[in-house]
This record gives C-alpha cells, sequence and structure tokens, in this order.
C-alpha cells in the first residue's frame, strides 16, 4: 500500500487527512489552534502553532499504520496569509490573516492611486484588505523595523512546506491571492514588488500546484516516523484545493465551499480578462485559471451564534424547527458581514445586522435568518460571476456548512442552482492529497485524478416555487447593506 498525506492548513483548525493510492480515506486528524483578534476586524495567527499542530498531528494520523508507506504530501492552505521571515529563517511577527481588515488605508492607496486599472494590468486583479500586498505596505508604515527585516515572504501553506523541506516555495494559485504575481503569465509582478518595497529575491520560487517542491528533511522525517524520501508536492490555496478535491478542474466548473470563509469557484482552461475584479481572477492548481468570489463570513456566522451567542455545541437540534414550510417565508434578515466584507462589495466597515424582528420573531427564525444571509450574501458573488456570461445551474459544495441538508436546501433555492455533494466534504485535504499523487507521478495530471477519485454521493435539485420565493427575499436582502453602509463607515469613525 501507498499513502498519501493531505493537509488542510485552515483558520481554526489543520484537518490532516490519510489516503491510500485508490483514494480511500485511511484516517483524518484535527488539530485546533487558536486566532487572534487584537482589535475589532483585525484577525492573526502564530504560523509556531501551524508548524506544532502539523508535526504533532501527522504521527498521530499514522498510528496504526507503517509510516514507511508514506510517499507524498500536499497542502491546501488558507489564502493570503502574511508570512515573514528574517535572515535565520526566523518569523518576524505573526501571521496577519485572509480575513483581517486593518489595511483599509492600504487597499484605498492601491485601487485609487495606483488605481484599479494598472492593479488590473499588473496582476489581473485589484486590491482587496485581505491580499497580502496591502499587509506588506501596512507593515512598511506601521512597523517599519519589522519591514526591515524581511528577508522571505511567503503564504501560510508555505510556511509548512519549508518546515517539512527546508525550501521556500509557493504555487500559482496561492501567490494569485498576493497581488504580486502576475496571474495571467504566471511570474511575480517587478512593477508590484517595486511599489510594496520588495525584490524578487524576497519571494519564494514558483511551481505549479502538483510539483515536487523537494523532499522531507532527515530530521523531520525521523520525528514524523516516514521516510526522508517523502516527496512534497507545492500544494494550494485551500480554495483551489478544494476544487481538486471535488473534481472542480479543467473549464466551467464551480465549487461552493461554506467553511470559515464561503467562496464560488469558478474554473477554467484559459485566462479570462475581467472588466469587473469584483470578484478574483486566479490561477487554478491543475495548470488552468479559476474565477472566485469570496465572502469572509460564512459557517463562522453560524458557528459563532451558535457557540458564542446561543451557547449550544448542538447544531442540528436548532435546525430542526426550521421545517420546510418556513423556507422563504422568514421576515428576519442578516447582514453575515462579521469581519467586513470581500467579494463583492469590499468593504472592511461592513458589519453584522439583524433586520426586520417583531415580537413574535424566535430564535429558530434567528437561526434561519443567519443560514439564509450567508446564502444570499453567496448569491452577490454568483451573479457577478453570472453577470460575466458564466452560466451556473449547478455547483458542487463541500466545507462544515455542507454537513447541513437545510442550509444546502436554502442555498439551491437561493441560487437555483442544483448542489452536488462529493463522498467526502474534506474538499482541501483531499486535494492536497491528490495533489501530491500528481508530484509523484502516480497519476499524469490533476484531471486524471479527479476523474477516477472524485464521486457525487447526494444531489440537492432547486424547487421552482421556492426559488420563486427566495427571488422575492433576496431582493429585498440586496437593499439592506447599500441602506446601512454610511452608517457602518460612521460606527467606525468613532
Ligand atoms: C480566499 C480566502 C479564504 C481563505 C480561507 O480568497 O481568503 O477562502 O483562503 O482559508
Amino acid at each position: 500500500m501507498k499513502l498519501y498525506i493531505g493537509v488542510d492548513l485552515g483558520t481554526s483548525a489543520v484537518k490532516l487527512l490519510l489516503m491510500d493510492e485508490l483514494g480511500e480515506i485511511k484516517n483524518v486528524v484535527s488539530k485546533e489552534y487558536p486566532l487572534e483578534f487584537p482589535q475589532p476586524g483585525w484577525s492573526q495567527q502564530a504560523p509556531e502553532d501551524w508548524r506544532k499542530a502539523v508535526l504533532e498531528g501527522i504521527p498521530e494520523l499514522l498510528q496504526g499504520f507503517n509510516g514507511a508507506d508514506v510517499v507524498g504530501i500536499g497542502c491546501g492552505g488558507q489564502m493570503h496569509g502574511m508570512v515573514i521571515l528574517d535572515k535565520d529563517d526566523n518569523v518576524i511577527r505573526p501571521a496577519i490573516l485572509w480575513n483581517d481588515g486593518r489595511t483599509a488605508k492600504q487597499v484605498d492607496y492601491l485601487n485609487n492611486v495606483i488605481t484599479k486599472e494598472k492593479l488590473a494590468e499588473m496582476t489581473a486583479n485589484i486590491a482587496f484588505a485581505g491580499f497580502t500586498a496591502p499587509k506588506v505596505l501596512w507593515v512598511k508604515e506601521n512597523e517599519p523595523e519589522n519591514f526591515a527585516k524581511i528577508e522571505k515572504l511567503m503564504l501560510p501553506k508555505d510556511y509548512v512546506n519549508y518546515i517539512l523541506t527546508g525550501v521556500h516555495a509557493c504555487d500559482y494559485s496561492d501567490a494569485s491571492g498576493m497581488l504580486l504575481l502576475d496571474v495571467e503569465h504566471k511570474c511575480w509582478s517587478k512593477e508590484m514588488l517595486t511599489i510594496c518595497g520588495m525584490t524578487e529575491a524576497q519571494m519564494p520560487k514558483l511551481f505549479e500546484s502538483f510539483e515536487c517542491i523537494g523532499t522531507v528533511k532527515p530530521e523531520i522525517a525521523k520525528l514524523l516516523g516516514i521516510s526522508e524520501n517523502v516527496k512534497v508536492a507545492a500544494g494550494a490555496g485551500d480554495n483551489a484545493a478544494a476544487a481538486v478535491g471535488t473534481g472542480v478542474v479543467g473549464e466551467g466548473g464551480c465549487n461552493i465551499s461554506l467553511g470559515t470563509s464561503g467562496t464560488v469557484f469558478i474554473s477554467s482552461k484559459s485566462f479570462s480578462k475581467l472588466d469587473n475584479n469584483a470578484i478574483h481572477n486566479f490561477d487554478h492548481a491543475d495548470g488552468g485559471y479559476h474565477l472566485m468570489g469570496c465572502m469572509l463570513s460564512a459557517a463562522s456566522c453560524n458557528k459563532w451564534l451558535m457557540d458564542d451567542i446561543l451557547q449550544t455545541k448542538d447544531y442540528a437540534a436548532e435546525q430542526v424547527p426550521i421545517t420546510d414550510d418556513k423556507l422563504g417565508e422568514n421576515h428576519v434578515y442578516f447582514l453575515p458581514y462579521l469581519m467586513g466584507e470581500r467579494s463583492p462589495i469590499n468593504d472592511t466597515n461592513a458589519r453584522g445586522t439583524f433586520i426586520g424582528m417583531t415580537m413574535d420573531t424566535t430564535r429558530a427564525d434567528l437561526v434561519q435568518a443567519v443560514l439564509e444571509g450567508v446564502a444570499f450574501a453567496i448569491r452577490d458573488s454568483v451573479e457577478v460571476a453570472r453577470s460575466l456570461g458564466v452560466v451556473i445551474n449547478s455547483s458542487k459544495i463541500c466545507g462544515g456548512g455542507a454537513k447541513s441538508p437545510l442550509w444546502k436546501k436554502i442555498i439551491a433555492n437561493v441560487l437555483n442552482a442544483k448542489l452536488e455533494s462529493p463522498v467526502s466534504e474534506q474538499g482541501p485535504g483531499m486535494g492536497g492529497a491528490m495533489l501530491a499523487m500528481v508530484a509523484c507521478g502516480e497519476y499524469a495530471s490533476v484531471q486524471e485524478v479527479c476523474d477516477k477519485f472524485v464521486k457525487v454521493a447526494s444531489v440537492v435539485e432547486p424547487e421552482p416555487e421556492l426559488v420563486a420565493k427566495y427571488e422575492k427575499r433576496y431582493q429585498q436582502f440586496k437593499a439592506i447593506y447599500p441602506a446601512c453602509k454610511a452608517l457602518f463607515a460612521d460606527f467606525v469613525k468613532e
């Protein structure tokens, strides 16, 4: 038996998955780590915690298996996080994460002084607060002593790959989210690096996601109980890895990931020049390209309501009173902007909001409003893609939120699209292991391994009557943010 390890380096935990060469998942281990919110809307994490979680998690994952059977490792990681290393490869400061909103000023400079047109010309994208380049500018302005020490800039999963192999590498899908890559031509943009005060020597070497960046360092191999011949794939941003895990590669596939963030991912064989950069234009892990809308708080809105507000761990029990007759009938709306919002509104000031409550509003109405608010916000990105001519009549769906049949039903009807759930909802981990298989030569291409492994387990079809009800509700939802926008900006000024 040959074994592959897929790593999903998430925001709340790393999920490790052990897979054999036939695609059977043999074991799964999850290790949580803390997330720091030093100020409202700021979000950071210690790369040291990722290192510890991966190095402790792999031996646990391999318990009961023969470590010598492991041949490859591939990682899908949270995107955009800024990891900076000094001349001795020590981490300079906590990583500023994808959902951090501290860079409003730098985003404004990039989009309005450098201009969106110029950014799109250099990188195929415009600036969003979570992207890496505005964070580099933030450190340059606010922590000049840290900026002066930067010897290497990399992304979260690249730090894990560096710990495993000693190689400073990055793949094109993840690098796309730095706003420092020329996405179309797959090389660092020298002009963008100069704008950020960086040089190419400070950047990791670029690879395709399915290429091998090196083998595991002997001392790490010993610690993990695996061979030093184990190959490490370049890996991918978690959304591209999830798309591989759900078989969304090649032309025109769609995947919705309902994790801490919520993303709509559309794969394509060729690069598209966009007039509207409200959604992202990135490279894909299969060697092609993709468009993506990303909302910052998706399953995390439900987690917040359950864990912090209602203080329950039984998420399913809270959904039991939301019977079919309640769908499309809720008068309560929720804006899911608990960390500000990325796609498509690009507003770090936006905030979470319940609106429309009356004396007969129940606890279940609020739970329903949160599930629906996330679905409506996903539709906002889907509508941008549709306005670009992308047809979205069906999509794969993965991520922790996709475990809820009710949530999938709401999303299918809000989007008027068929939703297909693969056998495993572990998108990024699956994708990571599959990329490792290609890197090790087990399969010739990402497409081939997807054709072989990805199986649909269940399908949710939209129902015309419910689609019509939700269409009305969506139009009402759409009016709420514009009405609150100026207020949100005022709240932040206080
Ligand atoms: C994508 C994004 C998020 C993170 C979550 O642009 O920021 O989906 O990758 O881990």
